[in-house]
């Protein structure tokens, strides 16, 4: 089993961001056994929330997004955090097809959620939105079930 590990990182909330954010954390992750399309899961779900917190959170200012990635018991979680708008409603922001924004498709959060073995989002209007998502490689979890 991989050595617990963490990283962190901050940046602006700038889309020119996103991609030092995907590579960042996917890098971060192949140190557990993660499958080449699961860590092209894990890109995706990391561009997802932090383009959310670059294009939702901060509408008149520019404010910061921060990223925790941890290695615990064989799994990655992965935190994105802002403090920008939050979120009013999390149970409709979480539906296929919502969106505040139009000519978006709504679709963040169902690819977070459909990516990842867990997600969890954690927001105050006008506070921010912490969203916390956690994934482990499907073979490990073949050999845990084996071994129980
Ligand atoms: N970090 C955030 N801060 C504030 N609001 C957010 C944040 N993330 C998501 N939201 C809200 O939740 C809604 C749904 O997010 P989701 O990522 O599913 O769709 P989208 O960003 O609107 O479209 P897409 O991701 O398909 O481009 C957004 O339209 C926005 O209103
Ligand atoms: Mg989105």
């Amino acid at each position: 089993m991989a050595t617990n590990n963490y990283m962190k990182m901050e940046f602006p909330a700038l889309s020119v961001n996103v991609g030092l954010a995907r590579i960042t954390v996917a890098s971060f992750a192949s140190q557990l056994d993660f499958t080449v399309s699961e860590i092209n899961e894990i890109k995706v779900a990391v561009s997802e929330a932090v383009t959310n917190a670059v294009i939702h959170a901060y509408r008149e200012k520019v404010g910061n997004v921060m990223i925790q990635a941890s290695l615990k018991n064989g799994k990655i979680e992965i935190i994105v955090k802002d403090e920008g708008s939050g979120i009013e409603n999390i149970d409709a922001a979480k539906k296929a097809e919502y969106t505040t924004v139009e000519g978006r498709m709504g679709l963040g959060f169902v690819f977070m959620e459909s990516f990842m073995d867990e997600l969890t989002i954690q927001s105050v209007p006008e506070q921010g939105t912490i969203v916390r998502m956690v994934k482990t490689p499907v073979d490990a979890q073949i050999i845990d079930s084996n071994e129980r």
